[in-house]
This record gives C-alpha cells, sequence and structure tokens, in this order.
C-alpha cells in the first residue's frame, strides 16, 4: 500500500520505516527542512536503537523517500498517518481520491472528530479518517512498531476500519477495531494505569521500607496473581518522560471540564512528584547536611537507553540537590548536552567514573544497562564516601558488601 507519513518525529520515523521494512512504499514529510535533509541522508534525528540501519536499509531499497511537500507527500499516498503533536491544515488534495487520514497523535478523545474532520472537511476533499494509538516506548520504539503485541485501530466505517485493518495484516498480535474516539481512549487508559502502576509499586515499596519488609519477596508474590503480572511494578524515583505525566495530566483536567474528579489519577501524579524526594532522604541520612557535598547523579534522561529528557527526574533531584548547597556533578550516556541547557549549574562529565571520582554520594537515576554493571569496586575506588542510592533499582545489593547501599523497598 502507499502510505505518507506526516511528521517525522520518533513516533513517525518509527512507524514510516517499520511500514517500509513490512513491505509498504513509504513517503515521509516533516514541516522541519533540515529534520527532512537529515531523514533523507539516512541520520535519523533522534537516538533510538536500531532505527539507523533499518532507515538506510528502507532508503537503499526505495520502499520509503522524504519529500519536500506536503503535496507530494499525500499526492500518492492511499492512507497518511498525521504523526505531529496538533494537526494542521492538509493542503496536497488536488485530485478526487478518497484518502484515509489516520491520527497516530496521542489526543484526547473526540479530537479526531471535533478537531481533526473540520480541518479536512474545509478543504472540500473526500477523506476517510482513522485513529491508530502508537504504543511506542522509546528506546524500542522499532522493535515495537515492527512487532506490535497488540493493535487498536479506530475508523468512522466499514471500509476505514478494512483498509486500517489490511495494513496490519502481517503483524500476528491481537486487534482491536472500534470507533474514533474509543480508539483515542484507549491510548489515555493504557498509559494511566501503567503510570498507576508505577506510582503503586512506589508507594508500596515505601510502605515496605516503613514496615520492614523486602519489596522484593512482595513483588514476586504480587506478580504470581496473573491478574497484576510483576511488570510495571519496578519502583524508584518515579516516573518521567513524554507520556505518562503529560497524559495522566491530560485525562485529569478532561476528567474535570467534564465535571468528574478523577482522585485516583490525582494522587497518581502527586505521589510521582514526591518520590524522588525518597533518594534525596537517603543521602541526608548517610551524609547529613548536603551542602558543600559533592553528590553525583548517573542517568540524566527520564530513563536508559534514550536520549530524552522530557519531565525526566533527573530535573527535581538536580534542583533540590542545588537548593541543599550540594556541588552537583551528572552524567548520561547520551542526554549531557540537553540536561546542561536547562540545569547549567550541574556540571554534566563524559564518563561515570568522572562522575564518581571524589562523590560523597551518587543517585542511579537512570537504568542504563552500562550502569548495572557497576561494581562495589567501582564506587569504592572512585568516590570520596561510598555512599549509593539505587533510583532504579538495578545493582544487586548482595554484590554491594562494603558500599553504604540503599535502594527503595
Ligand atoms: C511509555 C509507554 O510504555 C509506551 O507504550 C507509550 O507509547 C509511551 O509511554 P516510555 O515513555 O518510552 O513509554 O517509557 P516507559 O518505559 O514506559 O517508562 C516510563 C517511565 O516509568 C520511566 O521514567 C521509567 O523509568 C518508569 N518506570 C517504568 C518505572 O519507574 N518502573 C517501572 O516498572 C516501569
Amino acid at each position: 500500500m502507499n502510505i505518507s507519513v506526516v511528521g517525522l518525529g520518533p513516533v513517525g520515523l518509527c512507524s514510516a520505516v517499520a511500514f517500509a521494512t513490512q513491505g509498504h512504499r513509504v513517503i515521509g514529510f516533516d514541516i522541519d527542512a533540515s529534520r527532512r535533509d537529515q531523514v533523507s541522508r539516512g541520520e535519523p534525528p533522534f537516538y533510538e536503537k536500531g532505527i539507523r540501519e533499518a532507515l538506510r536499509k528502507v532508503l537503499r531499497a526505495k520502499r520509503f523517500s522524504v519529500v519536500d511537500t506536503m503535496d507530494a507527500a499525500i499526492e500518492p499516498a492511499a492512507v497518511v498517518f498525521l504523526c505531529v503533536g496538533t494537526p494542521s491544515r492538509e493542503d496536497g488534495w488536488r485530485d478526487g481520491k478518497r484518502r484515509t487520514v489516520v491520527v497516530k497523535s496521542t489526543v484526547l478523545p473526540g479530537t479526531t472528530d471535533n478537531v481533526v474532520r473540520p480541518i479536512l472537511e474545509a478543504s472540500g476533499r473526500p477523506f476517510r479518517l482513522g485513529v491508530n494509538p502508537e504504543f511506542l516506548r522509546e528506546g524500542r520504539a522499532l522493535e515495537d512498531a515492527l512487532r506490535p503485541d497488540r493493535v487498536v485501530l479506530g475508523a468512522d466505517g466499514p471500509e476505514t476500519a478494512r483498509v486500517l485493518k489490511s495494513l496490519y495484516r502481517s503483524s500476528k498480535c491481537p486487534v482491536l477495531a472500534t470507533d474514533l474516539k474509543t480508539a483515542e481512549a484507549v491510548k489515555y487508559a493504557t498509559n494511566s494505569f501503567l503510570a498507576t502502576k508505577v506510582a503503586f509499586a512506589d508507594e508500596l515499596a515505601n510502605l515496605c521500607d516503613a514496615l520492614g519488609v523486602s519489596y522484593d519477596e512482595v513483588h514476586k508474590g504480587l506478580g504470581l496473581d496473573s491478574r497484576i503480572n510483576p511488570r510495571f511494578l519496578v519502583p524508584g524515583v518515579g516516573f518521567g518522560g513524554s507520556c505518562f505525566p503529560k497524559d495522566v495530566r491530560a485525562l485529569v483536567s478532561a476528567g474535570r471540564r467534564h465535571g468528574v474528579e478523577p482522585r485516583l489519577l490525582e494522587a497518581v501524579l502527586a505521589q510521582n512528584e514526591v518520590q524522588y524526594l525518597r533518594a534525596i532522604a537517603f543521602l541526608e541520612e548517610e551524609l547529613g547536611d548536603l551542602n558543600g557535598k559533592r553528590i553525583a547523579i548517573l542517568g540524566l534522561a527520564f530513563k536508559g537507553d534514550t536520549d530524552d529528557i522530557r519531565e525526566t527526574r533527573a530535573f527535581p533531584i538536580a534542583r533540590s540537590l542545588l537548593s541543599k548547597g550540594a556541588l552537583v556533578v551528572g552524567y548520561d550516556p547520551l542526554a549531557g548536552p540537553a540536561f546542561s541547557k536547562v540545569v547549567p549549574e550541574v556540571k554534566v562529565v563524559d564518563s561515570v567514573k568522572e562522575a564518581l571520582a571524589g562523590a560523597d554520594g551518587t543517585i542511579l537515576q537512570g537504568d542504563w544497562p552500562a550502569f548495572s554493571r557497576l561494581t562495589a569496586k567501582d564506587f569504592m575506588t572512585t568516590m570520596a564516601t561510598p555512599v549509593v542510592v539505587d533510583g532504579r533499582r538495578i545493582l544487586d545489593p548482595k554484590k554491594m558488601r562494603g558500599v553504604r547501599f540503599h535502594r527503595i523497598g
């Protein structure tokens, strides 16, 4: 099928490359000329595992190309995916062909019908309308796009549903075909539930600490209930990223606008706001007043395997430490420069070793695989005092002999 993808951010580009890899002919367009140029040269404008090779492969095979105008993107397409923050006016509709426009952006239930439809109608061209929320995890976005574990399709009628289903024919996973509004809602429901799981795990781990119970064992027992499962129950310094905080906030405000007070989701946000304080408390317990102390933050992006700093918990951690007079040093394999721009008071260095050198304490904020390989010796030989707070539960406490080691739960 001829597909065009408007918006070449992580979601758009990974989806485009995945469709092209599966044999469709894909055309990409982005309003940003430098991004178009980068992508067409085979240079992804962001970090995402496997995307560079996969992009180059589909460019070479001529199954994917980037064009300079919206017209050129839309003209040959049967299906147009909108992968942009805010859908804008579609201009490239010169013929009378009925195209299927699919909203992949995360938008509140009703937006596709109430906002996108009038824009398309104003163009006077025939169209069908669909919604296909993405469930891509950053760092694994390409893998998730290539091998989804479920597909949710919203359609404005049976013909749209047929077109959308045929796009995912090769995916061996459950497909839910529903209406536009429901498909939009499923995305918010999913992210809100996952965020709730994480906030629950954080709170439960805090309670386990207070009650003198090992979270590890509780987690195992809890996860054995097939209705619960053990995933997304890893406690730490809270969730961040481009989706969870934003989507939960959006659902809370939408609820309020419609006369529902979403108390549970408000509590999820409130709990997440303060969870990082547990990590700071561990440092203070060990080191007393943090004024003048050198504290390293390992991992500045909102999680490992990404360069994305949106809503990273490293922000409140760094700001809190700075406000207490600590000298804060940060390291991240990818996100250092971006983080520096937002919190320039943090000294961003180029390696774990440099970050730990002479440090009085460290907080592991990112779950990068390289951090999980750190040993007790690494901390003991480089730090002034080996006080380590594992904010992502990636180190084995049994192997941390000699380290003043803390983790939540
Ligand atoms: C999420 C969803 O997983 C994805 O389906 C959706 O499309 C976009 O939002 P992402 O933001 O990339 O993906 O990150 P994810 O891996 O889900 O983690 C989100 C946050 O929760 C991170 O800060 C992570 O560290 C935290 N988290 C996750 C935990 O603290 N504990 C967990 O058990 C899982």
